[in-house]
């Protein structure tokens, strides 16, 4: 069954959110619990497609995953496979987050190459690097990465860029190895430190997380653990971008404003009053935004996960904005869609440049991602008309009860089924 978002627009959101557990973290938890032989319990799991799917992917090696509401129990056994080979491998990225603690635990790992949103080029060539600096050979062979090790040992490893993906899976490696490993320029996301915590609850010694350099000191063994995952930063922007642009008052609860100071800095600045608690915020935009220019970079910079909500806001501001994306150059497609909805938005190499326009028009638009999928669901909000946004699994792989909670909030969103050969 094909589905697709009827979004009409004009309304103004207004109410409260709760935000659960972050996707960027749970799935490298999960993927985590595979460095300790028994029973490890994940807390404020998200109700998203790719958690399943990450289920499917340990399963596969020969654990046996319970999901239970936001409960995830994963019973890891002595012997695992050291094969990742699944059909689930190919639905997401962090499917490839298997790779370090395979190799931790078994010393060798086949694991097929991860699939995930088309956002642009996606090399494993730093997660390749690390493995082979701890001892492990690191190849490509019939699309999967084959990995192997007499013995893993501590080694000093210099990251080209802050990979969030490649300090994970040298992380899961390393806490296994023998000796001390440091990694520098390693990345310093919220997820980070959260799956740090995890470790050392499970055993793991591991200085730094947070900073640019990771020291761990290898043991023999981690012991299972239960672990309550980080909520989710990307969702809870989501959310302030959903308020700014609809010139709405959300409150959202669950998430760390401090994981979106900038973020909350931007939208100040574009004229939102902004006011954080403990573990929540509240944005109200009263007028038309103002236009504010951004750019994309690692934490704590402004992630490109939200570079779609950053030229949404733009296309409906006063003024022009420049943004500029450093991360994955790909994400620009989606200024295509917008332009479909009446944006005056054009690209150059990493630059694009959006003229705010009163109103957005309504009109068909296609999905390519999670969040340029729920950008368009906030464009279709300020549109004229009715949008039909496509390809809307993209979307279910992100974000829980989406348009229940933009529903509740006073949104008019409706999901509509119908047969494949409509799309
Ligand atoms: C994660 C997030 C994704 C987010 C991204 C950047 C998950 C499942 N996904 O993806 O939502 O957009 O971080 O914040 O957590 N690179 C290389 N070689 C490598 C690895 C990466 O060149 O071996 C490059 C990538 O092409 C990209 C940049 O490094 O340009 C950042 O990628 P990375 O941080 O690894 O992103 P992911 O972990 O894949």
């Amino acid at each position: 069954m094909t589905e697709h978002f009827d979004v009409t627009g004009g309304a103004r959101l207004a109410g409260e959110v709760q935000v659960v557990g972050a996707k960027n973290s749970v799935l490298k938890l999960m993927a985590a619990a595979l460095l300790a032989e028994g029973t490890t319990t994940i807390t404020n799991c998200p109700t998203i497609l790719d958690v399943p799917l990450m289920a499917d992917v340990l399963r596969s090696v020969g654990c046996e995953v319970v999901l239970e509401g936001d409960v995830a129990t994963i019973t890891t056994p002595a012997e695992l496979s050291h094969r990742a080979d699944s059909a689930a491998m190919g639905k997401l990225r962090a499917s490839v987050c298997v790779l370090g603690p395979l190799v931790g635990r078994l010393k060798r790992a086949v694991v097929a190459l991860p699939g995930g949103d088309a956002i642009g080029s996606r090399p494993l060539d730093m997660h390749q690097n690390g493995l082979r600096k701890l001892g492990a050979s690191s190849e490509i062979a019939h699309g999967c990465v084959v990995a192997e090790a007499t013995g893993l040992h501590g080694a000093q490893i210099w990251l080209d860029f802050p990979s969030v993906g490649a300090t994970e899976n040298i992380l899961m490696a390393a806490v296994l190895a023998k000796g001390t490993t440091v990694i520098d320029n390693a990345a310093r996301e919220p997820e980070i430190i959260d799956i740090c915590l995890m470790l050392q609850r499970m055993g793991a010694q591991i200085e730094g997380a947070g900073t640019s350099t990771l020291t761990v000191q290898g043991v023999d063994e981690l012991r299972p653990t239960t672990h309550q995952v980080i909520g989710d930063r990307i969702v809870g922007a989501t959310w302030a971008f959903a308020a700014a642009t609809t010139r709405g008052d959300i409150t959202v609860r669950g998430v760390n404003p401090h994981h979106l100071d900038l973020v909350l800095e931007k939208l100040r600045v574009a004229g939102a009053d902004v006011t954080t608690y403990d573990d929540a915020f509240r944005i109200v935009q009263h007028d038309r935004p103002k236009a504010v220019d951004f750019v994309t970079l690692p934490y704590p910079g402004f992630a490109t996960d939200l570079q779609p909500f950053a030229v949404t806001l733009s296309a409906i501001s006063d003024g022009t904005s420049m943004i500029t994306e450093n991360v994955y150059e790909a994400r620009f497609r989606f200024i295509d869609e917008m332009v479909r909805l009446g944006a005056d938005a054009r690209t150059d190499g990493h630059h694009a440049v959006v003229r705010g326009v009163e109103r957005l028009s309504s009109a068909p638009v296609w999905a390519s991602d999670i969040r340029a999928g729920a950008g368009l669901v906030l464009a279709g909000l300020c549109a004229e008309g009715t949008t039909e946004v496509w390809d809307v699994f993209h979307i279910d792989r992100g974000y829980p009860h989406f348009v229940e909670n933009l529903n509740r909030l006073g949104a008019h969103i409706e999901r509509v089924e119908h047969a494949p050969d409509r799309a």
